[in-house]
């Protein structure tokens, strides 16, 4: 049996109602626009569009896939009602567990079901987005993942780096220093030999999520992703260059990155909500063969003002690893953790604890605005207790303006992590931290018996209540 793809976690969202087909969009600004308009709220449905014009009419784009809890859930196999806490209890356990298997070599696939080579390629006959009106040109791979071996142990890596369609035969990567296509890229430029690399750019979410995640280098996240599909990725090797790519992917193409090509690079609208830069030269893939399957689905996952497609998803699985890492430093008691859409996952997290002692949720804030899952680009950690529903901003701002007394319970601390694209980080070429804050929203340990009491229904009436006026209530309260 083949692998669950990208087509399937398409009906799976249609099912839970959370999809929606839109027809006649022109790529150059309508479909961006489009999109740019779904995001600014979560919960907006995933967009398909069809009936490119100036595209054959069974070519397809989808856009804003993972900016909703059930999305996620059902590319992860989860039930797509799984509650916030849920699947960041699934992200615990599945680092914890950490499952993978070793995919599995196949000798075709529908991949190919078309195959272009030499001069015959042309990844511009892919309906692509310029996705923002700013950007500098079309980007092909958004949720993508590019495959590079290392040419020394073998190892192949599968990162999510943006590509930018740079003509027929041509593509840009943009990967910031530090990550694991680049020190492969410069072992082959260091030996003067061009560097191998292909990109997909249509897979199941759940490739793409872990194409995004920093696995550690020189593990494989085509295996973790086989953990999460519960069975071994099927993979076709590329023709030219032999790397391994999803047998039933979308959309695949292959090339290589020779020593000193640069080409001109975006910009592109980052997950902060503005642009980091201008164009500036970046590698370029000479592209050998292109592949697509009949009637093919490009994906894209837009970085943009927040909530956003780049972030969202990497925020629920950011929440898991601090709940971990809050438990690795002996903090009890933590109840939930939730990075908020509007801070791109990043710049806002919120620690619920059952207080056990004076102090406790101090420490709460503290490590988890510094541990190495928070501590990037964070701004503002907020501790709130147990009766508080971290994932319900109303709820936090209401811990926020009756709880917290801020001569004693707001902490500003300097030289924190950051990073280029923090607007707000201190200007330093090789060195970018910022400041950040930790609020303590919890009921003051000394006060909790004395605190005024909570005028809102007890567990228990709200229970009767339910029980007999179900169908007269609001939904999803
Ligand atoms: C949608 C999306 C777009 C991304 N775009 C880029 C990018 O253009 N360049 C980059 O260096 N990292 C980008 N990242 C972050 C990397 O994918 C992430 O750091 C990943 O761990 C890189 O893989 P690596 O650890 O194997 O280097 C993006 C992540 C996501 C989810």
């Amino acid at each position: 049996m083949a692998n669950k793809d990208l087509r399937d976690w398409i009906k799976g969202i249609q099912a839970a109602g959370e999809l929606k087909v839109i027809k006649g969009a022109e790529p150059k600004e309508e479909i961006g626009g489009i999109v740019d308009i779904y995001q600014r709220k979560m919960g907006n449905p995933a967009l398909m569009f069809e009936e490119v014009p100036g595209y054959p009419k069974s070519f397809r784009v989808i856009a804003n896939i993972l900016t909703s809890v059930p999305r996620i859930n059902v590319a992860l196999g989860l039930s797509p009602t799984a509650s916030e806490m849920e699947l960041v209890h699934w992200w615990r356990d599945y680092m914890h567990k950490a499952p993978s298997f070793k995919p599995k070599d196949v000798n075709g696939g529908p991949l190919l079901e078309n195959v272009q080579e030499g001069k015959e390629v042309n990844i511009e006959k892919i309906p692509t987005p310029v996705w923002h009106e700013l950007d500098g040109g079309p980007f092909i791979g958004t949720a993508c993942m590019v495959v590079m071996k290392d040419p020394d142990s073998g190892w192949t890596n599968y990162g999510c780096y943006r590509i930018q369609s740079q003509g027929p035969a041509v593509a840009s990567i943009m990967m910031s220093p530090g990550k694991h296509g680049g020190f492969i890229m410069n072992k082959y430029h260091e030996r003067g030999e061009p560097c191998p690399v292909a990109v997909i750019a249509g897979m199941h979410p759940a490739l793409f999520m872990l194409a995004g995640l920093e696995v550690p280098y020189g593990k494989s996240e085509i295996e973790a992703a086989g953990g999460i599909l519960g069975e071994p990725v099927e993979v076709f090797n590329m023709p030219r260059t032999g790397l391994p790519v999803p047998a039933n992917a979308e959309i695949a193409f292959e090339g290589f990155i020779n020593p000193g090509d640069k080409i001109n690079e975006g910009p592109l609208g980052e997950w902060t909500g503005y642009y980091a830069g201008g164009s500036r030269p970046e590698p370029a893939i000479r592209i050998a063969t292109m592949m697509h399957r009949d009637d093919p689905i490009l994906m894209g996952a837009i970085p943009a003002v927040p909530p956003n497609d780049n972030t969202f998803y990497l925020g629920t699985y950011r929440c898991g690893a601090v709940w971990n890492q809050l438990e690795a430093a002996g903090i009890p008691e933590v109840k939930g953790v939730w990075a908020h859409e509007a801070g791109g996952s990043r710049f806002m997290l919120t620690v619920a604890i059952k207080q056990l002692y004076g102090g406790h949720a101090k420490q709460a804030g503290m490590v988890a605005s510094h541990c190495h899952a928070g501590a990037y680009c964070n701004r503002w950690t907020i501790v709130v207790d147990d009766d508080i529903d971290p994932t319900n901003f109303n709820d936090v701002i209401w811990a926020m303006c009756t709880r917290c007394d801020p001569r004693e319970q707001v902490d500003i601390i300097h030289g924190g992590w950051s990073s280029a694209l923090d607007p707000m980080c201190y200007d330093s070429e090789n060195d970018r931290r910022n400041s950040r804050v930790v609020i303590n929203a919890c009921i003051p340990f000394n006060r909790k018996k004395t605190f005024p009491k909570i005028a809102r229904s007890s567990k228990e009436l709200d229970a009767r209540i339910r029980a007999k006026w179900q169908h007269e209530l609001p939904k999803g309260f």
